[in-house]
């Protein structure tokens, strides 16, 4: 299987300079902290639109834990519905979409600030330079040049395995990243 490993994602022309200005406080240093963040945001928000604190977490914008088995990849459950999932510690977006499912590198393939989802619009879009993706990582428009970069993932059973080493971009290897999709 070709491979296109992690760091490929990270070039130092891929660094984002002025992320520090758009996000002073979290990113890159500390996204993890900003993403935690961004979550009491949200949940703070729906909380005084009325929802309960479950209507709030169970909002197709959620934040999955990972389970790990012993040497392999983070796994998550199949998701049951359209929608996207963050997993903030591997920095992992996972996708069910029309009968699909993807695993996709949190950062923007332009220039990696950590993407969002939107959940009126179905759609991915980057807080830094509005690029924008369709729920399958494919670029839409905006300053980058590819689609979203894909994990290679593999169904067991009720999981979803992401390979953290083994991200496709779309530019270097098309191929790849049109196969790294799960059908359901
Ligand atoms: S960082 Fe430039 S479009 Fe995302």
């Amino acid at each position: 299987m070709p491979q296109d490993v992690r760091d490929d994602g990270r070039d130092d022309d891929d660094a984002c300079a002025a992320c520090d200005d758009a996000f002073p406080d979290a990113f890159p240093r500390d996204r993890r902290a900003f993403l935690r963040d961004a979550a009491v945001a949200v949940a703070a928000a729906l909380l005084g639109l009325g929802a309960s604190p479950h209507d709030a977490w169970a909002r197709p914008l959620a934040f999955v834990p990972a389970r790990r088995a012993r040497g392999g990849g983070p796994r998550y459950p199949v998701p049951a519905q359209d929608g996207a999932s963050i997993d903030r510690d591997n920095e992992v977006i996972l996708v069910r979409w029309e009968g699909a499912a993807y695993a996709f590198n949190l950062a923007c393939p332009h220039q990696n600030t950590a993407l969002r989802w939107m959940e009126r619009d179905r759609r991915f879009q980057c807080p830094k330079h509005k690029s924008r993706y369709r729920p399958d990582g494919g670029f839409i428009e905006g300053r980058a040049t590819r689609g979203m970069d894909r994990f290679a993932l593999r169904r067991d059973g009720a999981e979803i395995e992401v390979d953290l080493d083994v991200l496709y971009r779309q530019d270097r290897d098309p191929s790849g990243w049109s196969s790294a999709v799960l059908r359901l």
